[in-house]
């Protein structure tokens, strides 16, 4: 059974924490703190398109802190063992129902295939909090992956899923590290990119409920310095490390 809302972030908590998150932004600079983060210590409906390696292992991770998960698969009947580890609060269906069911969204889908959900789904994500965390490779996605590369994930993305508020985040962690998240005594960080700041801060809140610490590094633009190739790529760095890798 899922043990229900047993992290419960207070908002003084939380900001501390997404203050930590968001030090390459001056003071003052903080973006606005709208309802949804008021309401920080409530669960939130997520709904997970992909729920392989990564998306299955976040996705138990955020089951665990309390949130409503719904799992998705073209094969929803697969999810069952899934779904009964996530407890309670968890479900398990087809992808459009995950896009329909979440406030906030985790696509985890080899990359190649995230031209199609963007066609099937961005309809039903419209102004919703969309988190990304494929990776393009050609070896398995073939040639749409270089172009990814070459654009940026962050912008080649969001050409793939116009109208959602797009995160990019959970990219550059193995699915290990989340099944052994946290990490003591220094949790490792997890950077995130986004042009929309309410939808920063409550990735922020969901990369800490994962049991890792939030990194804000920019907008879309600048989640190109934490694609596949980088230094930072799946290396295990902690918050500092990840700043001082990346200048923030
Ligand atoms: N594995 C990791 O440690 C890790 C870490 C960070 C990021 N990533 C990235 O995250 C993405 C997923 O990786 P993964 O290792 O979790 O892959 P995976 O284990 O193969 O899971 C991917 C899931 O995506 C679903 N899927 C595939 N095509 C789909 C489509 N057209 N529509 C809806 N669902 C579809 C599949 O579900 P059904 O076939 O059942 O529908 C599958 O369960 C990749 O881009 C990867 O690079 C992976």
């Amino acid at each position: 059974m899922a043990k229900s809302y047993n992290k419960q972030i207070t908002r003084k908590s939380f900001l501390q924490g997404t203050g930590a998150a968001f030090a390459g932004l001056a003071a003052g600079q903080l973006p606005a703190v709208s309802q949804v983060i008021l309401n920080a210590q409530d669960p939130l409906r997520i709904g997970i398109i992909g729920s392989g390696r990564i998306g299955g292992a976040v996705g138990l991770k955020w089951a665990e802190a309390g949130h409503h998960i719904f799992f998705s698969s073209r094969h929803p009947e697969e999810l069952t063992e899934l779904v009964a580890s996530a407890g309670e609060h968890a479900q398990a269906g087809l992808p459009d129902a995950a896009a329909r069911f979440g406030d906030v969204i985790l696509i985890a889908v080899p990359y190649a295939a995230l031209p199609q959900v963007g066609r099937d789904y961005s309809s039903l994500m419209q102004g919703k909090i969309v988190i990304d965390c494929g990776n393009p490779r050609a070896d398995r996605d073939g040639p749409m992956a270089d172009d990814a590369i070459a654009l940026g994930t962050g912008v080649a993305s969001a050409n793939f899923l116009p109208g959602v508020r797009l995160v990019r985040s959970f990219s550059c962690v193995s699915y290990t590290m989340v099944q052994q998240a946290p990490r003591s005594p220094e949790r490792i960080g997890i950077p995130i990119a986004a042009d929309d700041d309410e939808a920063a801060r409550v990735t922020a809140r969901l990369v800490e409920d994962t049991g890792f610490d939030p990194v804000f590094v920019g907008g879309l633009e600048r989640a190109r310095e934490f694609d596949r190739g980088t230094s930072v790529y799946v290396r295990g760095m902690s918050a500092a490390q990840l700043r001082e890798a990346l200048g923030l």
